[in-house]
């Protein structure tokens, strides 16, 4: 069988943080996007967070107006968050947790927890025609959730594999690996798509690209640092061969 190639959604959250850091207007988010998706890139992701710290609601209406691939809005599952995708209707809204005090995203979506109030904000986004992809741990029970919540995309989290093998812990990041294969077939098997991100690099998204049925893998931070060095448009065209390697089709 034709295997299928990853898609990859360039996530610019910290063009967006070095534009803040002095204030003003540079560097756009959005040239960034544009640039992403001339270097290869299948869609541009952006998490509007409570507090904006980096992405704003001027760059999300710019991204959601302008883009010419899938936008795909990263929130936490608000009224708030909701009714601005109800406004911007971006192809595919992703609900994440959302702390005040963390530097990142950590951990999954509690959606075992929260099925009551996700149900409601779920139904908003699917009405206003955005496909809906929760950010979960690669647990059966989750998965299980997801499915039952009526989500027809699961992204399963890559943080605490990633951590393993930047850690050089080589027992932990076997398990969290075999966590996120045995996730994403489980997740396969009851017809949800897959994707894959966080702290995802040109290594560890080799390695998982060979996990067949993940298709999309959302990656930020390491290629926003990589192009620091190297441009965008390189950064992308290594992590898209990246992909393409690890999927066995280059
Ligand atoms: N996917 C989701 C749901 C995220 O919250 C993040 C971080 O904002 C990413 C992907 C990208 O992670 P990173 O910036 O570590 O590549």
């Amino acid at each position: 069988m034709a295997k299928n190639r990853l898609r990859l959604g360039v996530n610019i959250d910290h063009v967006a943080t070095v534009r803040n850091a002095r204030g003003g207007a540079l560097p756009d988010p959005v040239r960034a996007a544009r640039l992403a998706i001339a270097a290869g890139a299948d869609g541009i992701t952006a998490h509007l967070r409570e507090d904006r710290r980096h992405i704003r609601d001027a760059d999300m209406a710019r991204l959601a107006a302008e883009l010419t691939k899938p936008l795909n809005f990263e929130m936490a599952a608000t009224d708030e968050m909701v009714g601005l995708a109800e406004r911007l209707k971006p192809h595919a809204a992703c609900l994440v947790p959302e702390k005040r005090e963390e530097r990142t995203t950590e951990g999954g979506l509690d959606v075992v927890g929260q099925e009551a109030a996700l149900r409601p904000q779920i139904a908003r986004l699917k009405a206003a025609g955005c496909r809906v992809s929760l950010f979960i741990e690669a647990d059966e029970a989750p998965i299980a959730m997801a499915a039952k919540l009526g989500a027809p995309v699961v992204e399963l989290h890559t943080g605490s594999w990633c951590h393993a093998l930047a850690d050089g812990e080589q027992r932990k990041a076997a398990a969290e690996f075999e966590r996120l294969a045995t996730g994403a077939a489980y997740a396969a098997s009851l017809g949800i798509e897959v994707h894959a991100g966080h702290g995802l690099d040109f290594d560890s998204a080799r390695t998982l690209a060979a996990i067949e049925p993940f298709v999309e893998f959302n990656i930020g931070h390491f290629l926003i640092g990589e192009a620091i060095f190297v441009g965008l448009e390189q950064a992308i065209a290594t992590m898209r061969r990246a992909m393409d390697e690890g999927r066995g089709l280059a």
